[in-house]
């Protein structure tokens, strides 16, 4: 959508030049802002024309029946969605007797700008109405980073040739009626209309709503102050129903004259806090957004995205395009971690409704590697999340008939939601992703007060699943039967090699751990030979591997299955489980997103170089990509193996994922782990990246397209600094004590006193594999010169 004309390319900026009705479903999540409590839509102020207006709070949902023709033991019995809470977001204009709504009148002009370095959303536009009247339109809107609670708007209309009589409008709306939705009837049912009205109010400028949901009884309070500048006479009146509460402005301007409103919504939320306490903790927060002030918002806001981008930042010359991509990426992903506070992080942040807002192993795997090296604070946050949830995964464990704790594949609150167990409970994987997550943070910042009151305590009841879900052979090896891993297109299959390779990790870092916090592990009831059994699980872990091929399987007897026939299905036929029986994919080899090549990037070190290369070939024309986390993994490992091509083409996928709505779905919210990726794929990728313990190393290699790549790291205590151009790696220490990295395998020692510079060895090219046909990475509506 974005390779439309009416977006530009630049820096630090996505800039909507022009309005195309039929894009504002998709503009609408590009420009969504949130701070991961928060979200809310890119919708226009005035609320319609819209795609799907959102607003969003995370962990807000409603329960609603799960859809199955046949009963099945632990199925779980109710779903959880993500509903769109009451909108502070509208603002209403009445120019003279017509309203505001872009559908009529003339649109003369209307640009949208996403400032990623101020974190606010820009917009301007001029209008003139059926009737002939003029005005200007200017608002800037923010979701604070330092306010949790807080959003704001700052509206403006001008008069421009004729004097206008404006009434503006400016509420609070629950139940907002969406557009209807196709699926199950009793899902749709339990979403309509999902807030009972508990109390409204407007007084003055003041205007507040609460309201609570019919099953899951949640509790929201939204509540907005407003500071109105106009001139001479303008008058306001408010009034309040349960669903609405509404500040009306009315105004006279002459030619030039503006009337300006500060709109600042507070929303709180909670299950067990009573309304008085709910009322009163938006009123507090409306208190202290007040004291701040519009600008002072706006200041604190640009200080936050400040230090953000001083941590964070990726630099990439030679494609300006990804440049603004990786940026937009970053930026999303803040937006969608940074203020989680132990609450999940879904798979499309705050910014649509797909997935029914639910959260998956995208967040340790993807999401949570960039946050280590950049947000690290927001790391522990969302492990804290998890390990709130532990009680209800041991009870799913147990339901289960397994040890430990069985992590939910995809929830809202901790609780199951899968429908659909093949790709769901029995992806296990998500427990090794959560273990290893803790196990990256904790090394990457020594936080060893996380480790001791949260870490081993996750690390032991996911090494207890394991201990259950396997079981050792006659030969004493160690086999995890009947699971899926990442690759959705292989079920309840034996030996999945990530799964076995994550869960060894899972197992050793569970027993070094309980061993360094022999007190924790004492309560946890874990002894010496429990953690001497799971060092010799892990030390037996079984994988599988064709002696014939000399490649690794990517779970057993995965080679030897018909490969499918790839020259039989048309591009249309795309993703193959919406043509295709699960049935007949999973008992082919057919890939739907990197599993084999991405356990070579999270377990880099059980595979030496030649079976990466031979890994990589077998599987490359296998993998069709059905999924956006796929791209960039196999960005990371082509050009570690050195299809340096390859690996831009995958990164370019993964970064325009949703600028360029590659997958036809980002109207219904960002693919935040492909956001994630595209850091993957730059720093990981070209850069080489690899943090394993104490050992940090890169194998920085560019691409031919890109003449310089920079980037920085949160490490360890320090602050890192990594730029590569053509011929040369300089590494700098930006902050904090001398350290040790390795460059292409030679240890370079970095002290603060001067940046060290190494050569970067020639690139050994070699044919790179085929992908299936028609799955070839590379744009497929032409990546255009833009402005
Ligand atoms: C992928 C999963 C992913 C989920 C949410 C699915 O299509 O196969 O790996 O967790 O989407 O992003």
């Amino acid at each position: 959508m974005i390779t439309d004309t009416c977006f530009a390319v630049g820096p630090w900026a996505l800039r909507e030049t022009w309005l195309k009705l039929d894009l504002l479903p998709q503009s609408e999540s590009v420009f969504a802002l949130s701070n991961g409590h928060v979200g809310w839509r890119g919708n226009l102020d005035e609320g319609e024309p819209h795609g799907l207006p959102g607003s969003y709070l995370n962990g807000f949902h409603e329960l609603h029946p799960l859809p199955y023709a046949e009963a099945g033991y632990g199925y779980p019995e109710s779903g959880q969605t993500a509903i769109n809470v009451t909108n502070g977001k509208i603002i209403r204009l009445l120019v003279d007797d017509a309203p505001f709504d872009l559908r009529y009148g003339r649109l003369r002009s209307h640009e949208r700008v996403l400032d990623m370095r101020c974190g606010v959303l820009h917009r301007t536009c001029e209008w003139t109405s059926p009737a002939g009247r003029t005005v200007r339109v200017r608002s800037t809107r923010l979701v604070s980073f330092t306010q949790r609670s807080i959003a704001t708007v700052a509206y403006e209309v001008e008069a421009v040739d004729t004097p206008v009589r404006i009434v503006v409008q400016s509420e609070l709306v629950a139940n907002e009626q969406l557009p209807t939705v196709a699926g199950d009837p009793r899902t749709a049912v339990a979403l309509e209309s999902p807030l009972e009205a508990e109390e409204d109010l407007a007084m003055g400028n003041h205007l507040r709503l609460i309201h609570c949901t019919r099953s899951s009884k949640l509790r929201i309070a939204a509540a907005a102050d407003h500071s109105v500048q106009g001139p001479e006479p303008t008058q306001t009146s408010s009034e309040s129903n349960a669903d609405v509460a509404r500040l009306t402005v009315t105004s006279l301007l002459a030619p030039g004259q503006k009337l300006r409103i500060e709109k600042t919504v507070a929303y709180g939320w909670s299950r067990f806090r009573s309304l008085p306490a709910v009322r009163d903790q938006v009123e507090a927060a409306l208190a202290a957004a007040g004291s701040t002030g519009w600008q002072g918002l706006a200041d604190e806001q640009q200080s936050y995205l400040d230090e953000f981008w001083a941590r964070s930042d990726v630099e990439v010359d030679g494609d300006e395009e990804i440049q603004q991509a990786v940026r937009f990426a970053l930026f999303h992903v803040l937006q969608a971690g940074a203020r989680a506070e132990q609450r999940a992080i879904p798979a499309k942040g705050l910014t649509g409704t797909g997935y029914d807002g639910h959260s998956f192993w995208d967040t340790e795997t993807f999401v949570l590697p960039l946050l280590t090296y950049t947000s690290p604070g927001a790391v522990a946050e969302a492990l804290r999340w998890r390990q709130s949830t532990l009680p209800t995964a041991r009870d799913r464990a147990r339901q289960l008939g397994l040890r430990g704790a069985a992590f939910p594949w995809r929830t809202i609150d901790g609780a199951e939601c899968t429908a659909y167990w093949p790709a769901g409970t029995a992806a296990f994987h998500v427990n090794a992703d959560i273990a290893d997550a803790v196990v990256r943070y904790v090394s990457a910042t020594g936080d060893q007060d996380f480790e001791r009151t949260s870490g081993v305590e996750l690390l032991v009841e996911t090494a207890r699943l394991w201990m259950s879900l396997g079981h050792h052979d006659h030969r004493g090896t160690f086999h995890i039967d009947g699971v899926t891993g990442p690759d959705e297109y292989s079920a309840v299959a034996d030996d999945n090699t990530y799964t076995n390779l994550m869960a060894a990790r899972n197992l050793t870092e569970a027993a070094e751990a309980a061993e360094r916090h022999p007190h924790q592990a004492t309560a946890l009831s874990v002894d010496d030979e429990e953690t001497a059994a799971w060092r010799d699980a892990a030390e037996a872990m079984h994988l599988p591997y064709n002696d014939e091929l000399r490649v690794h399987e990517q779970h057993a007897g995965f080679t030897g299955h018909q490969p499918w026939d790839f020259a039989a299905t048309r591009p249309d036929q795309y993703p193959l489980l919406l043509h295709f029986p699960y049935f007949d994919i999973y008992r082919k080899q057919v890939v739907k997103q990197a599993d084999l090549v991405l356990a070579m990037y999270t377990c880099g070190e059980a595979f030496d170089t030649g079976h990466k290369a031979r890994n990589f070939d077998y599987y490359e024309p296998l993998t069709v990509r059905d999924s956006s986390l796929s791209a960039c993994c196999q960005a990371v490992i082509a050009a570690e193996v050195g299809h340096e091509k390859l690996a831009y083409d995958y990164t370019v996928e993964a970064a325009l994922m949703d600028l360029d709505d590659l997958e036809n779905n980002t109207r219904d919210g960002l693919h935040i782990a492909s956001l994630a990726g595209t850091w993957m794929a730059l720093v990981c990728g070209f850069g080489g990246m690899r943090h394993h313990g104490d050992t940090l190393s890169f194998m920085p290699r560019l691409p031919e397209k890109l003449s310089r790549l920079a980037f920085h790291l949160e490490i360890w205590g320090r602050r890192l600094g990594v730029e590569i151009k053509t011929g040369i790696a300089t590494y700098t220490l930006l902050a904090g004590p001398s350290m040790t990295i390795r460059h292409h395998g030679e240890a370079l020692t970095l002290t603060a006193d001067s940046p060290t510079s190494r050569p970067v060895p020639d690139a050994t090219e070699h044919p790179a594999p085929e992908q299936p046909p028609g799955r070839r990475p590379g744009h497929p509506q032409q990546r255009r010169a833009r402005l």
